[in-house]
């Protein structure tokens, strides 16, 4: 059975084939000839805030063929202290696969191992795979292939989004800087496990100088609230703004997860410059998605099957 927990883990073979599905499922989408989740019943169990990964993944088991239930954490008994692993041996009876949005990625690992259905991990604190793959998708579909090229990511490097880049660049073969203070960057062990060209800087120039993609993401992660004042002070000025883009390459792609936060991690006038390929993005989300849905429940071939 697969899951999808972390880029750690996604192998080469299996990303290039979801990002090569995404585009079949983008470019067919009227037609709707794939229904490969027809007649299942997929739970969304989410503890955190959603507005993209929500409707992406509700509209996609949709067109599916299947089923999307929705749950809040806060309001099935996980939110008044039913274990996670109790919640999984429920749910994994009863559904076909589940798409977990949570705080602890070891949270998100156990309930795989206990539902024993296909899981999802939609954003844990330590990894965000469904928007790396997705991101991957749109530079490729606008650029080329990623490999040789550089990545530039600004502000908070220690977060979920950053962390699954980084496994990105180790399985994809390009260059990711990491322009961020100290004490964002990302733990030591971590870029020791992943491997890859990885340099984390405090120089942003340093960093942004010859990019082919400025990327961003949030100061204040969800869960980090009560760090807030402190986290937009240290942060200041690892924003990507109109003096930044003219240092990556000329014609250099901007991107940013969303949800954005002007005037912070980017400028207003450099969001809205750079709002097609954004929202191009975030549409891209339910295209990947799908593809990643359709992977899940595809048997391997057969020759994979025997060995
Ligand atoms: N980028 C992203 O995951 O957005 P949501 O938090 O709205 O799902
Ligand atoms: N790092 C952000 C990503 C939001 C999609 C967060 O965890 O809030």
């Amino acid at each position: 059975m697969k899951n999808l927990l972390s880029l750690e883990t996604l192998a080469r073979p299996d990303l290039e084939q979801i990002l090569a599905d995404a585009a079949l499922f983008k470019a067919d989408r009227e037609r709707r000839a794939r229904r490969p989740l027809a007649g299942q019943s997929w739970v969304m169990l989410f503890a955190k805030s959603s507005t993209r990964t929500r409707v992406s993944f509700t509209v996609g088991i949709h067109e599916l063929g299947g089923q999307p239930v929705f749950l809040s954490a806060n309001e099935i008994h996980l939110g008044r202290g039913e274990p996670v692993r109790d919640t999984a041996r429920v749910l994994g009876r009863m559904a076909h696969g589940a798409i977990i949005r949570t705080f602890a990625q070891s949270d998100v690992e156990e309930f795989a191992r206990f539902a024993g259905i296909p899981t999802i991990n939609a954003l844990t604190d330590e990894e965000h795979p469904c928007q790396i793959l997705t991101d991957l998708f749109t530079f490729q579909e606008k650029r080329g292939p990623i490999q040789g090229k550089v990545v530039t990511f600004v502000g908070d490097a220690a977060c979920n989004v950053p962390c699954s880049w980084i496994f990105a660049a180790a399985r994809l073969g390009f260059e990711l800087r990491l322009a961020a203070p100290q004490a964002f960057q990302p733990p030591p062990a971590l870029l020791a496990r992943a491997g890859g060209r990885i340099l984390c800087t405090e120089d942003l120039d340093a960093a942004a100088r010859g990019a082919d993609l400025l990327y961003t993401d949030v100061w204040v992660s969800m869960g980090k609230e009560a760090e807030a004042a402190e986290r937009l002070k240290i942060l200041q000025g690892y924003q990507i703004n109109q003096r930044l883009v003219q240092l990556a390459k000329p014609g250099a792609l901007v991107m940013h997860c969303l949800p954005a936060y002007r005037g912070k991690e980017i400028d207003e006038a450099t969001f809205e410059a750079n709002a097609q390929t954004i929202f191009d993005q975030a549409e891209n989300r339910l295209h990947v998605q799908k593809a990643i849905l359709n992977w899940l429940v595809t048997a391997p071939p057969v020759a994979q099957r025997r060995a």
